[in-house]
C-alpha cells in the first residue's frame, strides 16, 4: 500500500515538473516571436513610397493650340499657348483643393471656395493667398512632354517645339 502512494507520489511529481517544462518553453517561445517581429519593424526602412513626380504628358502633336488640358490622376494643366507649351499646377494654393478649367469663362475656377486664376496662374479673385505654380517641363528623346510636379519654375519659361 505504502508502495503504490509512493508510485504515485512519483508520477504525480513527474507530470508536475513536465507541466512547468512544457510552460516554459511555451513563454519562450512567444518571447521569441514577439522579438523577431519587433526586430523585423525596427530593421525594415521607414519609407513612404509615392509615385514619381515626373509625368510623362505625350506628344505635342496630342495638344491643341490655346488649349488647357487637366491631368486629374497627376494634378496638372497641360496648356499649349502661342508662346509654347507650359505646365501648371491645378491643385489650389488656398487649402489644395483641385482646380477646374472652365473653357466658357476662360479661368481656372476652385470649387471649394472660389479662387479663380487665369490661363498662366496668376490669381484673379478668392482667397488664394498665391498664384498657381508653373512646373518644368522639357521634351524628352522620344519627343515626349514630360513635366516634373515637384519643380516650380518662374512663370513665363515656354517650352516650344
Ligand atoms: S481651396 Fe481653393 S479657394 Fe479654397
Amino acid at each position: 500500500m505504502a508502495e503504490e502512494k509512493k508510485i504515485a507520489e512519483t508520477v504525480a511529481d513527474v507530470s508536475r515538473r513536465q507541466f512547468f517544462v512544457k510552460l516554459g518553453l511555451g513563454s519562450l517561445s512567444i518571447a521569441a516571436v514577439g522579438t523577431t517581429v519587433f526586430a523585423y519593424q525596427y530593421l525594415s526602412p521607414n519609407v513612404l513610397y509615392e509615385p514619381s513626380p515626373i509625368i510623362n504628358a505625350g506628344k505635342p502633336e496630342s495638344y491643341a493650340l490655346d488649349s488647357v488640358t487637366l491631368d486629374v490622376n497627376s494634378g496638372i494643366y497641360i496648356i499649349r499657348a502661342k508662346e509654347g507649351f507650359f505646365s501648371l499646377s491645378a491643385v489650389c494654393t488656398h487649402l489644395g483643393c483641385l482646380t477646374a478649367w472652365k473653357p466658357e469663362l476662360g479661368v481656372i475656377a476652385c470649387p471649394c471656395h472660389g479662387s479663380k486664376f487665369r490661363q498662366n496662374g496668376e490669381k484673379i479673385e478668392g482667397p488664394a493667398p498665391k498664384p498657381l505654380p508653373w512646373k518644368r517641363m522639357w521634351v524628352n528623346d522620344d519627343g515626349d512632354l514630360m513635366v516634373d510636379r515637384s519643380t516650380d519654375i518662374h512663370p513665363m519659361e515656354f517650352v516650344r517645339v
